[in-house]
């Protein structure tokens, strides 16, 4: 497709988070024991899989979120995407897939991007979302690794995460469910946690809430993450999240917001346990992650009551982090840690 026709198919004004089949995605594979072999572009599209693969039978895939836009200096950038190659290591490995190396997963995604950046949006109206995944593809019967496995990367223009744009969120405390269990996969990008969430996420639209806050399985007074992102509060100039450990997802979003806060803002950021309540009477509520950005948090509804954030609007840190994220990644704030990686031409 011409860059003319993209531009004619894609209304870049009201994007939302949901799939625009793009040109190409990334596609490789390798034999569990093996090393991958070197994978290529292929068209967007659907492939043949197996009934007995590894994936659909147990679950067996991780995949990673990262995002390119473009700038005001008229470049094509990832955002650390180092992080995400590295987090795809240890995610892989939790569930016996074949890691892929990080130099491959760089280079998988900057051809990816390159061959689709006609569907990078323009500044200001969204981002390219990038996701490598891997599956074990091949047959498999007894629970264990499959024989084969297809690493690909496929990207999608995107808008806001959260439906409504940039808008404060009323989120529900679950003690229904809980996310993950310390010592199980909640710190990997395991597809399984993300199928695991859907049903309390379901209970908590129906009522309304736009997100679930989990809490910790072997402590219900701390809060963990919301389903699909890390969660910080600001309590008298003091910025907390809670410490990773076995169950919380190490977000490249959470880690440039610390460093951020710290570094630009000059606050004090504590990675410790976060109770209920901190976060009920935080001056500031907010959630991270590639896909949800910086998104406030104005509401929080537990089984007993509700609490309103605030005055249940954009606080005024949260928009200050906001804008300095979104300026480096739109290259109008200079970026002094490095985190900027422009899409190389390969041509
Ligand atoms: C991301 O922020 O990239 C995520 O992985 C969250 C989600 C869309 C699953």
């Amino acid at each position: 497709m011409e860059i003319l026709e993209v531009e004619q198919k894609i209304d870049w004004n009201n994007l939302t988070f949901s799939i625009t089949p793009t040109r190409s995605m990334y596609f490789a594979t390798c034999d569990l024991g093996g090393e991958w072999e070197p994978g290529d572009l292929i068209p967007y599209g659907d492939f043949k899989i197996s009934p007995a693969a590894g994936v659909l039978n147990y679950g067996q895939g991780v995949f990673e979120g990262t995002k390119a836009f473009k700038t005001l200096k008229g470049r094509d950038i990832l955002f650390r995407p180092d992080r995400n190659a590295k987090r795809f290591i240890k995610s892989a490995e939790r569930l016996c897939i074949p890691p892929v190396p990080e130099e491959m997963f760089l280079k998988a995604v900057e051809i990816t991007v390159r061959d689709n950046a006609d569907y990078i949006p323009p500044v200001g109206k969204g981002s390219l979302y990038v996701r490598p995944i891997i599956w074990g593809t091949g047959p498999v019967l007894g629970v264990k690794p499959a024989p084969s496995y297809t690493f690909v990367v496929y990207v999608s223009p995107v808008g806001p995460y959260f439906k409504g744009g940039m808008r404060a969120l009323h989120l529900k405390v679950t003690r229904y469910f809980h996310r993950a269990a310390p010592k199980g996969t909640g710190n990997a990008k395991a597809i399984g946690n993300y199928a695991a969430s859907l049903y309390p996420l379901k209970l908590a639209k129906e009522r309304e809430f736009d997100e679930v806050i989990y809490l910790n399985a072997a402590n219900e007074n701390l809060v963990e993450e919301v389903g699909s992102a890390n969660i910080f509060i600001l309590k008298d100039n003091v910025l907390k999240t809670p410490k990773l450990g076995g169950s919380i997802l190490p977000g490249v979003t959470r880690d440039s917001v610390i460093q951020l806060a710290r570094e630009i803002l000059g606050l004090e950021v504590l990675e410790t346990d976060v109770t209920v309540n901190d976060v009920l009477f935080a001056d500031e509520v907010f959630c991270t992650g590639t896909a949800a950005v910086i998104t406030p948090i104005g509401k929080i509804t537990t089984d007993d009551d509700f609490q309103v954030i605030g005055n249940g609007e954009i606080g005024s840190l949260t928009r200050k982090l906001y804008d300095t994220l979104t300026g480096i990644q739109r290259e109008r704030i200079e970026d002094t840690f490095g985190w900027v990686h422009p899409v190389p031409m390969y041509k």
